[in-house]
């Protein structure tokens, strides 16, 4: 694994490095309250970045188009941004963080789902 397959899965493993020991944490402290942002930097960062870091191991054509370096690039600032956003959103500190993690999030995705498309005959 190489390139950006290696960048995205690179980073999963990092996230649940990072998400897991926030895991226990949580345990060891009995306070919860902060499990939503936890949970999505296991469900985003470790599960989705896994699943693309494997797509773009499979299907090369995908990797090596330009789309893949914006798609990563988008991923990363939507995680970077969601993940303090919720818990800012959890302390009622402020939203803004959140909602613009949660539109970076989504946009990688869609960018993530018209390199599927184009490259569906590879
Ligand atoms: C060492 C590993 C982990 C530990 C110790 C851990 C610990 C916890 C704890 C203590 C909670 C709060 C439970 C509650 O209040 O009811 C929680 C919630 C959660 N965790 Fe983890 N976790 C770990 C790994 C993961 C991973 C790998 C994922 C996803 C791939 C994940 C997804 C979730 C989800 C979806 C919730 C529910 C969040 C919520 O209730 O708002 N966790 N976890
Ligand atoms: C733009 C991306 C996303 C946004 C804005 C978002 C937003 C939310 C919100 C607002 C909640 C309710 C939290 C609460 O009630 O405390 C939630 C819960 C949840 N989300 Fe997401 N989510 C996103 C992506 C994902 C992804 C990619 C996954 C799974 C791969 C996921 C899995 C879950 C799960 C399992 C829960 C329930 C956790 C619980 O039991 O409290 N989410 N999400």
């Amino acid at each position: 694994m190489r390139g950006i397959s290696f960048w995205f899965f690179g980073l999963a493993v990092l996230c649940a490095l990072i998400g897991m020991g926030w895991g226990i944490q949580m345990s060891a402290t009995h306070n919860h309250d902060l499990s939503p942002a936890h949970a999505h930097l296991n469900l985003i960062g470790w599960v989705g970045f896994a699943i693309a870091g494997f797509y773009y191991h499979l299907v090369p054509a995908a990797a090596d188009h330009w789309l893949a370096r914006v798609h990563f690039g988008v991923a990363v600032l939507g995680l970077v941004l969601i993940v303090p956003g919720i818990v800012q959103a959890l302390q009622q500190t402020g939203e803004t963080l959140a909602k613009a993690g949660s539109v970076l999030t989504l946009v990688s995705m869609v960018i993530f789902a018209v390199t599927v498309v184009k490259t569906r005959a590879s």
